[in-house]
């Protein structure tokens, strides 16, 4: 099938190489001039595993251009993949996904599904298909198909290869059969609803992991009051299956460009209709209070960073991707610089894009080692492989080894006996320095 896609985020770029992979003639549309020359000529300029491996062995299939006039104009199926992002009341952004139906308005020339991928407001997929149809420049039909990605950076091109389930939002047969002709190489169950459905199976989704990350994160603040252990607790909940072993891990809070977003926006749109979701609004509370949880601790050791080298290992929301969005670094980082810390950091990604967020007094370091060395107190924000490596004498270069560990990345039985404080989420503190 021939398949446009327009964004090349890293939804739009990893479904499109992905569909290309699976044997569809695709082309990547974006607006982002230096990103699409970016694309042409390489490298990949999204910073995700597989994903410019895949391109570079699909290429025949794939091209990439600005001109989405030709690339809508005669498709069977184009896929709106660009952002939603959050507006500063709550509710989702919805300017770039109607930017992008007017111009399928305006190039259409055939009959062809538009499909949207983007994170939607229960009822936005209909809203798209008035305005598409009341802006057509062609006497052409057009259906709009809701088609929730399910997708996490760092993971995308095996979530989509190998997903738990396509959802695919729509009541007309035909622009069912497109679907599942797009999707037939893809070995997934299929999950066929109506379109408000699909949106809110999207919300629901992220915002029940986000619920569930929430929960255990205040289980284990709980753990630490009480001296109950909160990696045993969740391993001991995962086993029943009616619970799941999945986003269980307690730490500093969830962040990314996905959860953060999802939860204000149902938390808005249920207010909206005068049906407050309470649970959500928790979640959005516990999560605000733990991305704080780490400066609370350094508390207990220092009355304030005044004159410290705090050394902060990683940078970005999660491992393996560069993304910033909502990471905790970002609250964590400028409360150090502002009570008068120096700032030694460690992220073997993240460090471009956390220069052009926050600037003052930070040092960035090639590797965990170097950060550590002299530092009064270590942040450990995210769990990047260099950093779950680390040994215990690896912070004995410390001026004074105090390990605040956001992530839980060690077991605290391999600390004993070694002269440092290691402080994480939800276990025991152990404590041999002086
Ligand atoms: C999330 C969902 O997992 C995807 O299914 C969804 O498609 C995507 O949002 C989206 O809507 O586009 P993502 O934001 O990439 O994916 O990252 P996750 O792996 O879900 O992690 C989100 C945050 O939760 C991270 O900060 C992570 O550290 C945190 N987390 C995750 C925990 O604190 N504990 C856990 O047990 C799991």
């Amino acid at each position: 099938m021939n398949i446009a896609i327009a964004g090349a985020g890293y939804v739009g770029l990893a479904s499109a190489v992905v569909l290309a992979h699976v044997g569809h003639q695709v082309v990547c549309v974006d607006v982002d001039e230096a990103k699409i020359e970016q694309l042409k000529k390489g490298p990949c300029p999204i910073h995700e595993p597989a994903l410019p491996e895949l391109m570079a062995e699909n290429l025949s299939r794939l091209t990439f251009t600005t001109d989405y006039a030709v690339a809508y104009s005669n498709t069977d199926a184009i896929f709106i993949a660009v952002g939603t992002p959050e507006k500063a009341d709550g509710s989702a952004n919805l300017s770039y996904v109607f930017a992008v139906a007017e111009q399928i308005a305006a190039s259409v020339t055939c009959d062809c599904v538009v499909i949207v991928k983007s994170t939607v407001p229960i009822g936005t997929n209909e809203k798209i298909e008035q305005h598409l149809k009341s802006h057509l420049k062609h006497d052409v039909t057009i259906e709009v198909v809701s088609n929730p990605e399910f997708l996490s950076q760092g993971t995308a091109i095996r979530d989509m290869l190998y997903g738990s389930r396509i959802v695919v939002g729509t009541e007309s047969e035909s622009a069912r059969q497109v679907m599942a002709n797009i999707y037939e190489n893809l070995e997934q169950p299929v999950v066929f609803t109506d379109r408000r459905s699909a949106e809110m199976i999207k919300y629901a989704s992220n915002d029940f992991l986000a619920l569930k990350i929430s929960y255990i994160n205040e289980i284990a603040n709980l753990c630490e009051v009480l001296g109950a252990n909160v990696e045993d607790v969740a391993r001991g909940m995962g086993m029943d299956p009616r619970i799941g072993d999945k986003f269980l891990r307690a730490g500093i809070g969830y962040g990314g460009s996905c959860f953060p977003k999802d939860t204000k926006a149902l938390h808005w749109l249920g207010n909206f209709h005068d049906h407050e979701l309470k649970t959500v609004k928790a979640a959005i509370e516990v999560n605000e209070n733990q991305k704080l949880r780490l400066i609370k601790k350094a508390r207990k050791y220092y009355d304030s960073f005044e004159g410290l080298i705090v050394a902060v290992l990683g940078l970005t929301f999660k491992p393996g991707t560069d993304d910033l969005r909502e990471a905790p670094s970002l609250v964590n980082i400028p409360i150090m610089l502002d009570s008068g810390a120096k700032v030694k950091a460690f992220d073997p990604c993240g460090v471009e894009k956390f220069k052009r967020k926050v600037s003052g007094n930070i040092i960035y370091c090639d590797t965990p080692e170097e950060t550590l060395k002299d530092a009064d107190i270590c942040f450990i924000l995210t769990e990047w492989p260099e950093v779950l490596e680390l040994q215990p004498v690896h912070f004995l270069t410390m001026k004074r080894p105090i390990i605040l560990d956001g992530r839980n990345c060690y077991d605290p039985g391999g600390m004993e006996g070694y002269p440092l404080v290691y402080d994480s989420i939800g276990r025991t503190v152990v404590s041999y320095l002086d």
